[in-house]
């Protein structure tokens, strides 16, 4: 057989077992016999070298057309495989990937409603800090050095002589000498006591107070938007409320402000009044004490705890749920 004849026959022989190739392996062992480096093609070149060189002038172009006849051969069942690979069926019965949605917090949920209902009224939103200062948290509120309020009891005492916060009343202080009225604001934040936690009480809670100075600010203004908060909050139309005469040193004359549904199941403890915010008119010597003429400016103030409102709206009868980081028991309540 001639040089030709040989070539010609690796060129049918590698091209056939290249398409014939079913998988990765089986063209894997072609790949070596033809092309590999003690392979056919390999084993002929050396032959081709040792040709006549008249042979080779002739037999030069035979020798590249077989090559390339090989190689693109070679390249096609590598991508006839690569794509039957690809199309390899899919299981549609599989369980997908897992996913959970992200739930807003119900206290989160209630804390940006209070700040829309009042943004919509015309309150400026404030903050203030959680350490706080002895004369914000009491001082300045009309709470004097004796009262019941600054027993120790009560309060998170710092080493430095600060406080964590116990009521967002604190802003009011903070508030009032920057502040140049007519005014409306609004705090949401936390606030802690010292206090024991059972299914009502919480160290830590979160607070919003109001505040409102102006001139010719009365008691029915209060009650007012008071109505207007509870009715957007609680969405619910069976809400009745009512004022108790109350004492807070920072109020003249303060208010406890209960809440009871009407239409709420008879065994839950909604259908009971509950105590829901502390409320009264601005005391003078707290607008005075920031920097705020009594004589010519009056106001109203109120504050209340949002875990109480968010379990009312959400039947929950444990306040520990609130800060409890149990997310089986928070993603029920997710929007
Ligand atoms: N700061 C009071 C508390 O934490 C709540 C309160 C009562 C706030 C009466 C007020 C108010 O603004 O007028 O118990």
């Amino acid at each position: 057989m001639s040089l030709r004849d040989d070539l010609e026959l690796l060129k049918t022989d590698g091209v056939a077992a290249f398409a014939a190739a079913g998988d990765a392996a089986a063209l894997e062992e072609a790949r070596i016999r033809f092309l590999g480096s003690n392979g056919r093609e390999k084993e002929l070149t050396k032959a081709f070298g040792a040709a006549a060189s008249e042979d080779k002038r002739a037999l030069g172009p035979v020798l590249n057309q077989v090559k390339t006849a090989l190689k693109e051969a070679f390249i096609a069942a590598q991508d006839r495989l690569a794509s039957v690979e690809n199309d390899a069926p899919i299981d549609l019965t599989l369980p997908g990937a897992e996913r959970r949605r992200g739930s807003r917090h119900p206290i989160s949920q209630v804390a940006q409603e209070v700040e829309e209902v009042f943004s919509s009224m015309g309150y400026e939103i404030v903050d203030g800090p959680h350490v706080e200062m002895d004369e914000f948290n009491f001082g300045r509120l009309n709470i004097p050095e004796n009262h019941p309020a600054r027993d120790h009891q009560d309060t998170f005492w710092l080493d430095n002589g600060k406080l964590l916060r116990t009521h967002t009343s604190a802003v009011q202080s903070r508030v009032y000498p920057q502040s140049t009225p007519p005014f409306r604001k609004v705090v949401v934040g936390k606030v802690f006591r010292y206090e024991a936690v059972d299914a009502t009480h919480d160290n830590t809670f979160t607070q919003v107070e109001g505040f409102v100075v102006d001139e010719g600010v009365n008691a029915k203004h209060l009650v007012g938007t008071i109505r207007t908060m509870l009715s957007a909050l609680l969405k619910r139309d069976d809400i009745e409320v009512r004022l108790r005469p109350s004492f807070f040193p920072f109020v003249e004359p303060g208010f406890e402000v209960d809440v009871r549904l009407t239409q709420a199941d008879p065994s839950s403890r909604f259908s009971r009044w509950v105590e829901l915010l502390g409320c009264g008119m601005i005391h003078p010597k707290v607008l005075e004490a920031g920097g705020i003429d009594p004589t010519r400016w009056q106001g109203f103030a109120f504050g209340l705890g949002l875990e109480r409102l968010a379990m009312i709206r959400h039947g929950i009868t444990d306040i520990r749920v609130m800060h409890g980081a149990d997310l089986r028991s928070l993603r029920q309540f997710g929007a």
